[in-house]
């Protein structure tokens, strides 16, 4: 009799295709800093590193609680090319299993999300108990040192914060809170857990996954691309917060005319979430956790994305809008205005990240510059770049300055240029 195999399987570490000497000029102040190289947008080689590494080597964000709330609710996650299942247990305990039959290896859930009082696999009928446990199978009794408590679905480690589930193949990574930094003091004042989904749209892009969030960290592009919303957050009021561990914190200023982010400036009638402050009712706060969610939080709803990386040139994303209980049961209530707003938003930015991704394919592409204006991109390029290196640095520098905005950029500029144009 041979040993059952050790599971789940255990990969080997994996080794970075991108060397320290290749991302060397991405890893210096932004001034000075060099974009990355554009092989890491295209090569498959990198992504199977960055699938293996990063998105099954630690947490990544995969939904909301609300899917999960009761016995036996449950959700399909995908993580790293692995199909997951979210459940909650009958001891209201939320778990998540690998979605495969210990039997012959059958997927077994294909229904995105349901309801179910246990997990049975279509292919021969073997049966789990929502807390993973194998019962016994048919005409498995005589089998030679086959015990079914050894035999339960492979778990996973998951947890939430805010109502946000984030799931840790590796079972490695440190708590969720410490690993996720700043953003969990940040908005400690607020109950996100409690929003609740209004609208889910999938998107299907031709990109690089990072070519979406680093994307979102600027709106150096938004005066061309985002016209609607270029006129209600001005692209030069943006101001950094505190962002160490996972997440990068800023926020940009609502003009005093608006509300908040929809396509007529307009809240609808919603009050603003409890919680906020006088300064929370007038901004826009965005922030990226490592290493693919995308966190909007406006004075009336919460927005999240959700990126899953497919191929190197195409991405998926999810994208969700929150909003207050007690707005969503109102008559009146109207998310349309906020959810068309960012539906065009989002189109906009998928269309120059796909221009992008055929651009960066070119022979004649060489790596590009940052402005002053794209610190934060670079702070994201730093986190991707030290990864790549695997040299055990921490490139400190992830922004002009902490204290810095964009506003501040500008002003600055205007002083060099009125220096040059005195001289
Ligand atoms: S593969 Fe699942 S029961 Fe056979
Ligand atoms: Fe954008």
């Amino acid at each position: 009799m041979v040993d059952a195999p050790a599971a789940p399987r255990q990969r080997p570490v994996p080794v970075s295709p991108v060397s320290a000497d290749e991302v060397a000029n991405v890893r210096v102040p932004t001034l000075e800093a060099f974009v990355l190289p554009p092989r890491v947008y295209h090569d498959q080689d990198v992504l199977d590193y960055e699938q293996d590494a990063w998105f099954a080597g630690g947490w990544v964000a995969i939904g909301r609680e609300e899917d999960a709330l009761v016995p036996g609710q449950y959700f399909l996650a995908p993580v790293a090319g692995e199909s997951m299942i979210i459940v909650r247990g009958n001891d209201g305990e939320l778990r998540a299993f690998y979605n495969v039959c210990r039997h012959r290896g059958a997927r077994m859930l294909e229904e995105a999300s349901g309801t179910l009082p246990r997990i049975q696999c279509p292919y021969h009928a073997w049966v789990y108990d929502l807390e993973g446990t194998l019962k016994q199978p048919r005409h498995t009794e005589l089998l030679v040192d086959f015990d079914p408590v050894e035999w339960g679905l492979i778990p996973a480690r998951v947890d939430a914060w805010q109502g946000i589930v984030f799931i840790d193949l590796s079972g490695e990574a440190p708590p969720l809170e410490t690993f996720l930094g700043d953003i969990v003091s940040e908005f400690a004042r607020f109950d996100l857990g409690g929003l609740r989904r209004v609208r889910r749209i999938d998107y299907d892009v031709k990109a690089n996954w990072k070519a979406l969030v680093e994307n979102f960290q600027e709106c150096y592009h938004c005066p061309g691309v985002h016209p609607q919303l270029n006129r209600i957050t001005p692209y030069n009021s943006g101001q950094y917060l505190p962002s160490d561990g996972a997440s990068m914190n800023s926020f940009m200023d609502v003009l005093p005319q608006f509300e908040t982010l929809s396509m007529t400036g307009e809240a609808d009638g919603r009050e603003p979430m409890p919680g906020m402050t006088e300064d929370d009712h007038k901004r826009i706060y965005y922030s990226v956790v490592w290493p693919n969610m995308l966190y909007s939080l406006h004075p009336d709803y919460l927005m999240l994305h959700f990126i899953t990386p497919l191929e190197p040139g195409r991405t998926h994303v999810r994208c969700e809008w929150y909003f207050e209980p007690r707005e969503i049961e109102k008559p009146d209530f109207n998310p349309t205005e906020a959810i068309e707003f960012w539906d065009l938003t989002n189109r906009q930015d998928w269309w120059v990240c796909e221009l992008q991704q055929q651009g960066t394919k070119s022979r004649a592409f060489t790596q590009g510059r940052y402005s002053a204006m794209e610190s934060s991109v670079h702070g994201f390029d730093l986190m991707v770049a030290d990864r790549y290196a695997a040299d055990g640095v921490v490139t400190e520098q992830r922004r002009v300055s902490k204290q810095d905005s964009t506003r501040g950029v500008v002003e600055r500029a205007q002083r060099v240029t009125q220096g040059r144009a005195a001289d």
